[in-house]
């Protein structure tokens, strides 16, 4: 069966059940800056799970597209993936365990027609927390399932909640056995070795943590969530999500092109592309920072390994064409986003192309020298090095470190990053003298934005607006103009949008060396010409910006983050201040 077949078979089922269809909601949750993307299905649902009144009322239905990164190190195996679409029916207190269980098994057996036989399920165990949970287990013994099927475990698997707090409660999860040898005499679905595999989990929220505390819930509610892409597997009956009809065509197409064919990296790049793709649709672009961060590490991850597979980059639209064509059954709107997204993700492949080739060349030296040491580790001190000098990313590090047989230890490298990131911190208590020379991190971002501020106001306010001063922190910077008016509210939200698109534009920072007098014709801005030597450093940034400065500045302004104004004020006559900071 289709994996668009079974998305409209469970509609259908739910519809049937009085449930109401709603719409999938984006992978970038809309109005929530707490959470990066959807992870669940129940996500969108909370304020409902924890008693608002939903407009199309107590049984809701749904498809959900959802993004989760921390099995991301594991994708390249049989099973794992980021991206993946979670099929949900919901009670928002209206009916629990027994009635969920019977149209659960319904469903399975009697829509998707798996036998019985194949289903095993299992029920929490029981704690200081909340007691055993017999109820579920009865239902399913109602509904056909044998005692010696049931399986019960603790909170560690039995025990649903999306992150650290929030509407939670015991779970009951239904597995399918493939048929495989169990991999003891005490093989079970909790094992893992891949015998049983789990499809479904109904979740019975009636519980809230909150400071490490469980309250009950004033309703009951229940929230199940069905792997699409793993029932999709079962029903085509293959061995992993690789091989169904959602990833096939792409998987065969890069064993196609592939001069040097690895499995491993061809799911990868499979399972990237198509994440990518779904994020980029959604709205999401590549930076440096959260989602933005993710995804530049998919397209990463993914270029690399194209690499690997001595695949010419230039197949990438291509691959993203046949990619959205294979989905277009899935998800129309992807038609519309093609371009989008392959100007997107040949955009970051070949800035990464670049960090790549500078670092990689510098890699091989590190591990030529290690080798003739006789060593078989790697220093965390080279890898933030690599880093810090080429921006060249701690986790490639850490992936050629392993195609060469040697080790990294991942946590100090993590410490190193923490420990520079306090240093930095720590200067920033000492207001700048002067110069920038020798300024941590923090403080050389400020300095970019500065400028970048400085051109943005000269578009929304006029031509004549100047640099007078300013003043940085690695806490926020402080910004003097000529201006003969106060900012009104829409000139100052004009000038921060300016500023972020700016940065979102990931604009590449340049600099040259030119005489001043040159410099000056060119049109670069200037504070104090007589302070400058003949020979002069200009500094670019895209097309943007242009100003003589001694440096040092970030490489690209998809560094800076999000710039916000704190406030604007008078700080001389016809001077005005601007205070902001970057988040
Ligand atoms: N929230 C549960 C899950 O993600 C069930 O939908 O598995």
């Amino acid at each position: 069966m289709k994996a668009i077949e079974i998305r409209n078979k469970y509609l259908e089922f739910f519809k049937n059940h009085n449930h109401k269809v709603i719409p999938s909601a984006p992978l970038i949750p809309e109005n929530d800056p707490s959470v990066l993307f959807t992870t669940a299905g129940m996500q969108p649902l909370v304020p409902y799970l924890l008693g608002q009144k939903h407009p199309e009322g107590t049984r809701l239905t749904d498809y959900q597209k959802c993004l989760r990164t921390n099995d991301i190190e594991e994708v390249g195996d049989n099973r794992h993936l980021t991206c993946f679409e979670m099929l949900g029916n919901w009670s928002l207190g209206d009916y629990f365990k027994e009635e969920s269980i019977a149209m659960s098994y319904e469903f399975l057996t009697k829509v998707l027609e798996i036998p019985s036989e194949k289903i095993s399920v299992t029920c929490f165990a029981g704690d200081e927390d909340c007691p055993r949970d017999n109820l579920t287990a009865e239902s399913w013994k109602k509904a056909g399932i044998p005692e010696e099927r049931i399986y019960f475990y603790g909170k560690e698997d039995n025990w649903w909640i999306a992150g650290e707090e929030g509407p939670c409660g015991p779970d009951t999860e239904m597995f399918y056995d493939t048929g495989k040898e169990p991999c003891s005499p005490d093989c079970q679905p909790s094992c893992g070795c891949g015998k049983y595999v789990e499809i479904w989990n109904n979740v019975f929220m009636e519980y809230l943590k909150k400071d490490g505390k469980y309250t009950k819930l004033a309703q009951q509610n229940v929230d199940t969530g069905l792997g699409l892409e793993r029932m999709t597997m079962i029903l085509e009956n293959k061995e992993t999500p690789f091989d169904t009809e959602i990833f096939k065509p792409v998987m065969d197409e890069l064993e196609k092109l592939a001069k040097k064919d690895d499995i491993a990296s061809r799911r990868l790049v499979a399972e990237h592309l198509r994440a990518s793709i779904m994020v980029i649709a959604d709205g999401g672009r590549p930076s440096n920072i959260d989602r933005g961060y993710i995804l530049r590490r998919l397209i990463r991850r993914m270029t690399r390994h194209l690499n690997k597979l001595e695949i010419d980059l230039d197949e990438l639209p291509n691959l993203i064409e046949l990619n959205i064509e294979t989905l277009k059954e899935l998800y129309p709107e992807l038609l519309n986003k093609k371009e989008e997204c392959k100007e997107v993700i040949v955009q970051e492949k070949d800035k990464f192309m670049r960090t790549l080739i500078r670092g990689e060349r510098e890699f091989e030296k590190v591990v030529n020298k290690i080798k003739a040491e006789g060593k078989d580790t790697i220093d965390s001190e080279n890898i933030f090095k690599l880093y810090e000098t080429y921006g060249f990313p701690p986790e490639v590090s850490k992936d050629l470190a392993e195609e060469n047989g040697l080790k990294v230890n991942m946590d100090e490298v993590d410490k190193l990053f923490k420990m520079h990131q306090d240093k930095s911190r720590l200067g920033s208590e000492q207001k700048f003298k002067g110069g920038l020379a020798g300024t941590g991190e923090q403080e050389i971002k400020y300095h970019t934005a500065t400028h970048l501020l400085n051109a943005a106001l000269k578009v929304v306010i006029n031509k004549d607006v100047h640099q007078r001063g300013s003043n940085i922190t690695s806490e926020r910077m402080r910004f003097d103009f000529s201006c003969d008016h106060k900012l009104s509210d829409d000139e100052k939200k004009q000038v921060e949008d300016l500023v972020n698109k700016w940065i979102q534009e990931d604009l590449t920072v340049t600099v040259e060396t030119m005489k001043k007098e040159d410099a000056i014709k060119s049109g670069a801005e200037c504070m104090f010409i007589e302070k400058y030597p003949d020979d002069v450093t200009v500094y670019s940034i895209g097309e943007v910006s242009k100003e003589l400065c001694g440096g040092p500045h970030v490489k690209h302004t998809g560094e800076l983050g999000h710039f916000k104004i704190i406030k604007e004020e008078a700080s001389s006559s016809g001077v005005r201040r601007i205070k902001a900071i970057l988040e």
